[in-house]
């Protein structure tokens, strides 16, 4: 990792948010922000890393834990709770075997939680990655969905 971070701030050193430039593409290549790699890119850029943290924890786009290849949003607004929301987080997190916020050992599956994404009329709704929305599920409809985005790796 040290060629590759030195290449990548580099690449965007004297830049106008090169420092956002540089955590981005650090999340890109790593799935997350490693703390190590965060001391390393304050040392060399000269940049407080407490500054780095805020910033890591401020844009939704970065993480400090190890992310998953595909996010499972589960609705927990109050349209879907209403029609089973619980339940279905419930079948979820024993399906993948971690809770909400954690990350599937194989790192495919990251699971959280959201509130209400616009869909209420298909609730209990469920949402993988940036756009790909799930309407009406059950658990059962859910393993489908689970067990698809694990075929395609
Ligand atoms: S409450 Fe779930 S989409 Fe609105």
């Amino acid at each position: 990792m040290k060629e590759t971070l030195e290449k990548v701030i580099n690449k965007h050193e004297g830049k106008p948010g090169a420092i956002i430039s540089v955590l981005e593409d650090i999340q890109e290549t790593q799935g997350y922000l490693p703390k190590e790699i965060l001391e390393q890119i304050s040392e060399k850029m000269k940049v407080p890393l407490s500054q780095l943290f805020s910033m890591a924890t401020f844009y939704s786009a970065f993480s400090l834990k190890p992310r998953g290849k595909h996010t499972l949003y589960v609705c927990l607004g109050t349209a879907c709770h209403v029609r089973g929301g619980a339940r279905i987080i419930k079948g979820v997190s024993k399906q993948l075997g971690i809770k909400p916020g954690d990350t599937t050992e194989d790192r495919n599956f990251t699971l959280e939680t959201l509130r209400c994404i616009g869909c209420c009329s298909l609730a209990p709704v469920i949402k993988v990655d940036n756009d790909d929305v799930y309407g009406y599920n059950t658990v059962d409809k859910i393993h489908g969905i689970v067990d698809k985005y694990k075929e395609e790796g």
